[in-house]
């Protein structure tokens, strides 16, 4: 008899993860007999796994931190999103095939929409030019904002406000009216990771409707918090990780699952 299915997390490092109590929550409370899980895969490595990937029964893997640019060359396909932002987060395999897909984007966007935001035609600020930065100004753009772009290293901000056909690239001098005429911020850098005094921009400066932090350690940053007192919508970073796994899921199992139930577990972790 063949052993149940299992989907992976590839992670270096893999052991904080929120992603198996999500996904494992999810997969009982469908009564689907398979397994997400998460295995700490250094760079040297990767091409191992994909290997395994390709010659067992597994539906495929996540992937994270530092895999999601590195493993295209070991793909066989990927998918419109995964190749316009130049990343990747799921794959799925299938008879020995592997597809990389991008759910990072739509997976921010979703948790936009759960907080009843809708993007088209508004100002968006982008804190950051890093990965996670890419897939949010993506999504973004894909639903019709204008996105403007600040990072501490400007050369970063700028080619990627190039490669993306980005409404603006921020300097340090743009950025404060910037954020103060747009409708929503994003923080997408890893100010706030792990810090809860810190916050990537002076407490002051705020956008007029909402603010998104991708951080999620701590849950309430810095940053949300501040927005939160000065009465704007916050969306907290637990958000994009939910619903960028509910769409792997989805893509897995061919089956929607319960974000909430996906959330609380994750909550449970945190
Ligand atoms: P990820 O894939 O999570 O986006 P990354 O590619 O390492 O990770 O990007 C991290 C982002 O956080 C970058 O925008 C980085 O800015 P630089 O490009 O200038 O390095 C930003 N970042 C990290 N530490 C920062 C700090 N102390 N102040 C401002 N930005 C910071």
């Amino acid at each position: 008899m063949k052993p149940p299915p299992r989907a992976f997390l590839f992670a270096h490092p893999a052991k904080h993860s929120l992603s198996p109590a999500m996904h494992n929550a999810a997969l009982e409370a469908l009564c689907i007999d398979a397994q997400y899980v998460a295995r700490d895969v250094p760079p040297a490595e990767l091409a191992a796994a994909l290997a395994g990937l390709r010659t067992s029964n597994a539906w495929g893997a996540n992937l994270s931190i530092p895999h999601k640019e590195a493993v295209i060359p070991l793909l066989d396909s990927l998918s419109p999103e995964a190749k316009a932002i130049g990343a990747v987060n799921t794959i799925v395999a299938k008879n020995g095939w592997l597809t990389g897909y991008n759910t990072d984007a739509l997976g921010f966007m979703r948790s936009l929409e759960q907080a009843d935001l809708h993007v088209r035609g508004t100002d968006v600020v982008v804190l950051g030019a890093g990965g996670a930065a890419r897939a949010v100004a993506y999504g973004l753009r894909q639903a019709g904002a204008k996105v403007a772009i600040w990072n501490r290293n400007p050369d970063r901000a700028y080619a990627l406000a190039e490669e993306l056909g980005l409404e603006a690239f921020l300097s340090d001098t743009l950025l404060p009216n910037a954020v103060r005429s747009a409708s929503g911020l994003v923080n997408t850098t890893s100010v706030g990771l792990e810090q809860p005094d810190l916050s990537p921009i002076d407490d002051d400066l705020l956008p007029i409707n909402w603010v998104c932090d991708i951080v999620y350690r701590p849950l309430e940053t810095r940053l949300l918090r501040v927005a939160r007192q000065a009465g704007i919508v916050t969306v907290d970073g637990l958000g994009m990780l939910v619903h960028q796994g509910a769409l792997a899921f989805e893509a897995w199992t061919g089956q929607p699952p319960d974000t909430k139930l996906m959330r609380a577990a994750a909550l449970e972790q945190l």
